[in-house]
């Protein structure tokens, strides 16, 4: 790993790889290509340990000729592909962009890895890698009692997020068995952490406690999801990328299962310690149930043997410490808060998505 295009490296999970990259890696310099959508921003990229080792381009990787120019420039020798759109509400709401950006875009990205590396073969084989992140809602849902999530597990993916991931994974998968295209991809459950952007779960809690507005929890809150804290994550991948086999998929996994209405409580509770002045003392209060979302997964629980015999990867956070600190970094940054969520379309979002949830149950 010399010269890495990192695609997506604006994003929550993919600034926080770029900055454990630069951290571990000296010497590895990162071409970072991000359209900077809605999700992603410069101020994820605020003061990185030597900056000088990474250059950001501003692009969309559904752009064939701009992917091939940086690979031959930058003579990229490793691909770590985060560029997506990731918000399973925003994929009910408006799935075309999936389809282009998860789907149409891997697709481009792949088409121009296999030119540059098994037709021109500039470097032997060995030495390039093409590491697709993706995620665990490929598999679909879990019922109580049904075993975890695992490498070999059927897809079945209900969300036009989920669905555009799978049909992503198997077109990186494809390229290995017919292409020969070294690849490797994770399937990782939810991340957490700082700079994730605040229209998921976590970070949409920890604003609206902070500012007193109410916490819209779907339906019956007790869908589960199995949280990572997302440096946990970074960490899991570089070890894919430079120990894992070739053609291989890793599931990659916190172990940490509460339901959503616990994380909600736990966050509340936080909120409480760290503001106890707050007029909105105690933040539970601001807990509200809402209209559930369409297909909403019941409950995903991730099985990570693989990765822990084969690479003794394990998650180092527990959920506890994780989220004090992840919500200690909110309420430290208000800049970044006010950056990314005064944008217009971060407003007429939470107007489109939350404004017609009538109550839910209790
Ligand atoms: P994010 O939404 O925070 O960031 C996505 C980034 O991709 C943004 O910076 C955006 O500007 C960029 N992008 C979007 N479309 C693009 C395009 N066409 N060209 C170039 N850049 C584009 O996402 P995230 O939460 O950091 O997720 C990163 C990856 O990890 C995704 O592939 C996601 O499926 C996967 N993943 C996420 C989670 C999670 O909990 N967040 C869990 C498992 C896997
Ligand atoms: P989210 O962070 O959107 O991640 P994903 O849908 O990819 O798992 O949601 C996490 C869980 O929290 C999911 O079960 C939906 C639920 N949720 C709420 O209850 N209220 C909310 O406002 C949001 C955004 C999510």
């Amino acid at each position: 790993m010399k010269n890495v295009l990192v695609t997506g490296g604006a994003g929550f999970i993919g600034s926080n790889f770029v900055r454990s990259i630069l951290q571990h890696e000296p010497g590895v310099h990162i071409i970072n290509l991000d359209a900077l959508t809605y999700a992603g921003s410069l101020e994820n990229l605020q003061d990185l340990p030597s900056p000088e080792q990474h250059t950001f381009v501003q692009g969309d990787i559904c752009d064939r000729r701009l992917v091939d120019k940086l690979l031959r420039q930058y003579e990229i020798d490793t691909i770590v592909h985060f560029a997506a759109e990731t918000h399973v509400d925003r994929s009910i709401v408006d799935p075309g962009a999936f389809i282009q950006t998860n789907v149409v875009g891997t697709f481009t990205l792949l088409e121009a890895a296999r030119s540059a590396w098994v037709v021109e073969k500039p470097l032997p084989l060995d030495q390039v890698r093409f590491h697709h992140v993706s995620t665990d809602e490929v598999f679909g849902t879990l019922a109580p009692g049904d075993p975890s999530f695992n490498e070999n597990t059927p897809y079945a993916p209900r969300s036009p997020y989920a669905a555009s991931k799978a049909s992503s994974d198997h077109l990186v998968r494809s390229y290995f068995t017919t292409f020969g295209l070294p690849i490797t991809i994770s399937n990782c459950s939810n991340n957490y952490g700082p700079n994730q952007f605040p229209e998921k779960l976590i970070p949409l809690m920890v604003l609206h406690a902070r500012d007193g507005k109410p916490l819209p929890v779907y339906g019956d809150g007790q869908q589960v999801r199995d949280w990572l804290y997302v440096q946990d994550h970074c960490d899991a991948i570089r070890l894919v990328i430079q120990k894992g086999r070739v053609g291989e998929t890793y599931a990659v996994g916190g172990d940490n299962q509460p339901p959503n209405l616990e994380i909600v409580h736990t966050i509340c509770r936080i909120m409480d310690q760290l503001q106890p002045n707050s007029p909105y003392f105690p933040h539970e209060q601001l807990i509200q149930f809402v209209t559930d979302r369409p297909g909403h997964d019941r409950r995903y629980s991730i099985d990570i043997s693989k990765i822990q015999t084969e690479l003794g990867w394990q998650p180092q956070r527990s959920l506890e410490t994780g989220l004090r600190e992840t919500v200690q970094w909110y309420l430290e940054h208000p800049d970044w808060i006010t950056a990314v969520s005064q944008q217009p379309d971060y407003q007429s979002w939470i107007q489109r998505n939350y404004s017609n949830r009538e109550g839910g149950v209790k």
